[in-house]
């Protein structure tokens, strides 16, 4: 049922299964010149943004996943994984996708 989603469906991208992510972790994925992270939290969700922090466009994938946000390497701004916005004093925000579970696989969204 999954597949005949992913065949029929060309809004949504199946990119793997959650369990090719580490909890607390991220796996890339390229859409033409763009690199999106998936991210996975300790409790299951997934969340995708575009693997580029708005401050100085650090690699958000390489960052810790705590709770609904990543800290980014670079300089420890958080990142909302909801929406990609930057938490606290900081501003600006990066590229957010939908993403959607279907059972153990991820379908991301890139048309919104
Ligand atoms: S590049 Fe992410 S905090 Fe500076």
């Amino acid at each position: 049922m999954n597949v005949a989603l992913a065949e029929t469906d060309l809004t949504w991208r199946h990119v793997g299964t959650i369990d090719d992510i580490p909890r607390q972790g991220a796996r890339c994925v390229k859409n033409a010149e763009m690199t999106i992270a998936v991210f996975r939290t300790s409790d299951d969700r997934v969340f995708a943004l575009e693997d580029k922090c708005p401050h100085k466009a650090g690699p958000l994938s390489n960052g810790i996943v705590h709770g609904g946000c990543v800290t980014c390497p670079l300089h420890n701004w958080v990142i909302s994984l909801e929406d990609g916005t930057a938490q606290g004093a900081d501003e600006g925000a990066t590229a957010s996708f939908p993403v959607r579970l279907e059972g153990r696989d991820i379908y991301l969204n890139l048309s919104a």
